[in-house]
């Protein structure tokens, strides 16, 4: 597995890549600290026939401030020995000041679907998003690109950037992993104490609920969200930030719920943020 950090020669190893195996590339863009989750999108652009290629940057500029940036997990050794045992041919890892110098001014800027749930409460966040992504995507020329669902707002703005900037890049967006009990994997579970990570449940429990009155035929919004606030009320250690119902397509509030639309939820367990969501499928199925 070749490990590129220098922006200015990504291209030829990519293009060397794609020459050499006659294959197209999948890309998946990760800020390291990599788990199941992450993996799962490496075997979905293998199982695709694509070239693997994964990207570890840990994206300052979708950071605000006091955010998590400074502590973020960065395991750099075991996360390369994780993705050559996944079968990634090439990993891209710049520093921060070869993706920005200090002269840089140009962002990419979404402005429907980033403007709510995340969006509202982490300004900036989706501008750093987008803009690396596209700047990711430039370097490294993918035919395919995987994102995961559990990060549902950032894979739509990514399904909209490709759309709205004529990108030829085909988009897989990936089922959530979870842990055994349902929790939904993350970088960020690693902050939780014990305590915490058995009331950060809440957030899984919630949506399971609603998932389940969802199946029995509650399709108004306002009950589901009562359900999830319930159930995260039930824990000390959690305060909720926000649970809505969204239409899949531009992430705007919706009063029933039904297919293409989910219920988005983001919770404080202490100091930790983490988000869920219940996703109902065009075909009309609520999927944790
Ligand atoms: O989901 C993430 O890990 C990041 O937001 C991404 C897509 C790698 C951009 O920095």
């Amino acid at each position: 597995m070749e490990i590129v950090r220098d922006p200015a020669r990504i291209r030829d190893v990519i293009e060397r890549l794609r020459h050499q195996s006659g294959r197209p590339i999948g890309f998946a863009p990760t800020m390291g600290a990599l788990h199941e989750g992450h993996l799962s999108l490496i075997r979905a652009i293998r199982e695709a026939g694509t070239v693997p290629v994964a990207s570890i940057f840990v994206n300052p500029i979708q950071f605000g401030p006091g955010e998590d940036f400074e502590r973020y997990p960065r395991p750099f050794e075991k996360d390369c020995e994780r993705l050559e045992a996944a079968g990634v041919a090439c990993v891209f890892a710049p520093a921060s000041f070869q993706m920005y110098r200090p002269d840089h001014t140009v962002y990419v800027v979404e402005e429907r679907i980033t403007l709510g749930l995340c969006g509202s409460r982490r300004p900036g966040h989706f501008r750093g998003v987008a803009t690396v992504v596209l700047k990711l995507f430039n370097l490294i020329r993918p035919d395919l690109a995987a994102f995961g669902r559990k990060d549902a707002q950032q894979a739509r703005l990514i399904e909209k950037m490709i759309e709205d900037l004529n990108l030829e890049i085909r988009l897989l967006i990936c089922p959530i992993v979870r842990e055994a009990d349902g929790l939904a994997m993350s970088s960020r579970n690693s902050y939780l104490g014990p305590e915490a990570r058995r009331q950060a449940l809440c957030l899984f429990e919630g949506l399971k609920r609603a998932q389940e009155s969802y199946a029995r035929g509650e399709r108004r919004t306002n009950r589901i969200r009562e359900i999830v606030i319930e159930e995260i009320g039930r824990r000390s250690l959690a305060r909720l930030d926000y649970v809505e119902g969204v239409a899949w397509h531009d992430m705007q509030p919706v009063r029933e719920l039904g297919p293409g639309t989910l219920v988005a939820a983001a919770v404080w367990v202490e100091q930790t943020r983490l988000i869920d969501n219940l996703w109902i499928s065009p075909d009309g199925e609520p999927i944790l």
